[in-house]
């Protein structure tokens, strides 16, 4: 990956949504977009610099989600989860394909089954760190618990879904009875990230 250009740190992610734009044109197809998205979700994790300062805040009591990009027709979202110390999911499923990768310290994913009888069944814990990646889908295993791993700091997590998930009809589980609730996160914040503000770049060129 190149490095992050300071006159336009913005790029890797606008070459993520440009990559991910001309996917979602291409095909429908949920495996072949997640193994398209996994390779290029990677490359956006090897350098964390591009991230605004304002998508990578924690609250004190919550973790916050933050609007990075949706597709115009809602093929695609991408956000920053930002994790303080200690914070974490409910369960809970996305009813879309999604990716999850770490940018920033670590977390801990708890996938979940459903059994016979309702309840929700732990498959196990595990930990990714600094461009780990973590797949859900209704198709391949949609619901889990996320934490910030570390007890110390944040961590950053970017997260890209097959929907515009702020405004996706999903659902929490409760552990214990099983019994689910809908529930629609919406987004942190009002903004999202300039990504077409190219100006310093073009103008540091011509002058040359
Ligand atoms: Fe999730």
């Amino acid at each position: 990956m190149e490095p992050v250009n300071p006159l336009d740190p913005l790029a890797p992610l606008r070459r993520f949504v440009v990559f991910m734009t001309e996917l979602v044109g291409r095909t429908n197809d949920e495996a072949t977009l997640m193994a398209e998205c996994h390779g290029a979700l990677s490359a956006l994790l090897a350098d964390d610099r591009w991230l605004p300062d304002d998508c990578a805040a924690p609250h004190p009591d919550h973790y916050q989600q933050y609007l990075l990009h949706c597709d115009p027709l809602e093929r695609f979202s991408v956000t920053s989860f930002v994790w303080g110390p200690g914070q974490l999911t409910p369960i809970h499923d996305h009813t879309v394909w999604g990716l999850v990768g770490v940018l920033r310290g670590a977390e801990s994913s708890e996938r979940y089954s459903r059994a016979a009888d309702g309840r929700v069944i732990s498959q196990g814990v595990g930990r990714l760190e600094v461009g780990g990646i973590e797949s859900v889908s209704p198709r391949i295993g949609d619901m889990h618990k996320v934490a910030n791993a570390l007890q110390d700091r944040a961590s950053i997590s970017i997260h890209v879904y097959g929907a515009n998930i702020g405004a996706v009809r999903r659902h929490v589980f409760d552990p214990v009875s099983g019994a689910e609730k809908d529930f629609v996160s919406g987004y942190s914040g009002t903004h999202t990230p300039n990504l077409w503000d190219r100006s310093a770049l073009v103008r540091a060129e011509s002058a040359r």
